[in-house]
């Protein structure tokens, strides 16, 4: 058997060292937390997408008594801009989380779900999209969905 190595790079910084661009992007997602229906998990989360042309398109998790039927805040952003801006490509995702008042001091990271749908948005696209994970003691950015989701299902995977 080989060892096969995966590599995952991602950055962590301060909102201080990041463009204004996507500070911009990680305080819309911070606004967005206060869009989520969360009254089963009191958990909300915000989300917030940049367009190639800049447009910034906002999503929350929502949640529902039968707990399958909500989505993440993640997916509730993509599918917005898709619906809405069916050909404007995502570059870009900022994702914050609270508690109550207060914003989570670590970054949380998208479920497997919304991973896997990132993954398709940038295939749709042919567009990386750079995640911006916001935490008060620091962002983790990530230029691409490759290092939350190496070894991914893409679309080539169906022609084989
Ligand atoms: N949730 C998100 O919206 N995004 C994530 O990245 C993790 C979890 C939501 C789903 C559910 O409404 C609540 O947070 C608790 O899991």
């Amino acid at each position: 058997m080989r060892e096969h190595k995966i590599e995952a790079i991602v950055h962590i910084c301060g909102m201080a060292e990041l463009s204004e661009e996507d500070r911009e992007l990680v305080e819309a997602a911070k606004q967005a937390t206060y869009n989520s229906y969360a009254p089963y998990s009191k958990f909300n989360v915000g989300a917030a997408v940049r367009l190639q042309d800049g447009t910034i398109v906002l999503g929350a998790n929502q949640e529902n008594a039968a707990y399958p039927s909500g989505l993440c805040a993640e997916r509730a952003a993509l599918f917005a801009a898709g619906a809405q801006y069916s050909n404007k490509p995502v570059v870009s995702l900022a994702i914050a989380a609270r508690k109550g008042k207060r914003f989570l001091p670590r970054p949380i990271s998208p479920c497997g779900a919304c991973r896997q749908v990132i993954s398709g948005v940038e295939e749709r696209y042919n567009v990386p999209i750079r995640i911006l994970l916001y935490g008060t003691e620091g962002i983790l950015v990530s230029d691409n969905i490759n290092p939350l989701l190496p070894l991914r299902f893409v679309d080539e995977d169906m022609n084989l």
